[in-house]
């Protein structure tokens, strides 16, 4: 141990490997002299530890243990979901909360922002988006001429679906100078009531962008709090609404986390609650927290968003260490959809299957006029 410095089962092959080089040294007349022979000793035991670090990296990444033949079976559907593609003439769309297999095949992949300002330039006649209904639709609202496609039917945002447009229209009607600001997870029933729509990114711009001053957000009270803040010059109501995923956060789990982990930064998706927000040292869109990850010079950080992400960020960046700020951040509805549901809905749509969106030419235009405000604002 004095030698080797640690101990373990791993000292026995490291005490192997020294005594081979030492051996070797004197088999060469000493030629290979003392301390270049513990230099190469180093060398190959620092190049084993990175080799092991990947190693470790991509198996703490992994949620379920991945055998050889699982992944060349993932290799062949994704081939042939990139064959369909070409045959059938689809544009994938995926958001970041999809899991890595169905990230990999996507044309476009992206926060709700993106993937709502991209799905603009797409030349495909068909769209398939691998996220949540809401999603979808807003895909249909930016290219009514082109076929779009759910991967998984089921898979719906339930904070999308939280209010009844009845309601906001009698707020509306008791306060008629009150604008109504939505957040892009919403339906389109919801929208057609509503003034301009925002995507985690652009709500605090929008709203600064906007003539009015009084506001009414929906759904989301967290996000809501957040603008609120960033926008103390404007009158802003909030009801109760929220992503149950990222409001089941405590901030005693937060304090867990930097208990556990006190020199990462922790990065907050602002559909937290502000008790958690306000401990974060960057709170932002599920984009804003990747682009502020990747330009940071930290090593570890806690990622307070859905779990994929710190996933994806472990994956693109392997000398960084990304923890998750709870395993409570995970979307049931996100992880819906399977690479078998991309393969099936890319074959039907071939065949006049899969899930299409189907919205009137009225619901469109009454749905999609507060998303062309946002992008009007700016957004
Ligand atoms: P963004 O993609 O806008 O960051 O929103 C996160 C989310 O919860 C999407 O459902
Ligand atoms: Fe909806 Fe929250 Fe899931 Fe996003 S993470 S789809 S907001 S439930």
């Amino acid at each position: 141990r004095d030698v080797l410095g640690s101990r373990g089962l791993g000292d026995v092959y490291k005490r192997q490997l020294y005594t081979l080089l030492m051996n070797l040294s004197s088999a060469m007349g000493g030629m290979v002299q003392m301390p270049l022979t513990k230099c190469l000793y180093h060398t190959i035991i620092i190049w084993y530890k990175s080799f092991g670090k990947r190693r470790n990296t991509e198996r703490r990444i992994c949620f379920s243990k991945v055998e050889r033949h699982d992944l060349d079976m993932i290799k062949d559907v994704q081939k042939k979901i990139l064959q369909l593609k070409k045959e059938n003439d689809i544009c994938i769309l995926a958001h970041s909360y999809q899991a890595k297999e169905i990230v990999e095949i996507a044309d476009i992949t992206g926060d709700s922002y993106k993937l709502s300002v991209e799905a603009q330039k797409v030349s495909n006649k068909n769209i398939l988006m691998c996220g949540v209904h809401f999603m979808a639709e807003a895909a249909k609202m930016l290219n009514p001429d082109k076929n779009v496609y759910l991967a998984n039917p089921s898979a719906g945002c339930p904070m999308a679906e939280q209010m009844e447009p009845e309601m906001i229209e009698m707020i509306k009607a008791q306060e008629p100078d009150r604008k109504v600001v939505c957040y892009i997870n919403t339906t389109a029933a919801l929208k057609r009531v509503c003034d301009v729509c925002v995507t985690s990114s652009s709500a605090v711009k929008i709203v600064k962008n906007m003539d009015a001053d009084k506001i009414l957000f929906i759904p989301d009270c967290n996000l809501g709090a957040f603008v609120k803040k960033a926008c103390p010059e404007k009158d802003i109501m909030l009801l109760q609404g929220g992503c149950p995923v990222h409001a089941s956060v405590t901030k005693a789990d937060m304090i867990a986390a930097k208990t556990a982990h006190p020199d990462a930064l922790v990065l907050c998706h602002p559909e937290c609650i502000p008790a958690v927000s306000e401990m974060a040292d960057y709170v932002g869109s599920t984009s804003g927290i990747m682009n502020f990850a990747a330009e940071s010079d930290a090593k570890e950080f806690i990622i307070g968003t859905e779990i994929s992400i710190a996933e994806h960020l472990q994956y693109r960046f392997p000398e960084k260490e990304f923890y998750i700020l709870s395993k409570k951040i995970l979307c049931p509805n996100m992880k819906l959809t399977t690479l078998m549901d991309v393969y099936k809905t890319c074959e039907g749509i071939g065949n006049g299957g899969g899930f299409e969106i189907k919205m009137t030419d009225e619901e469109i235009t009454s749905a999609r006029k507060c998303i062309d405000e946002m992008i009007r604002l700016g957004g």
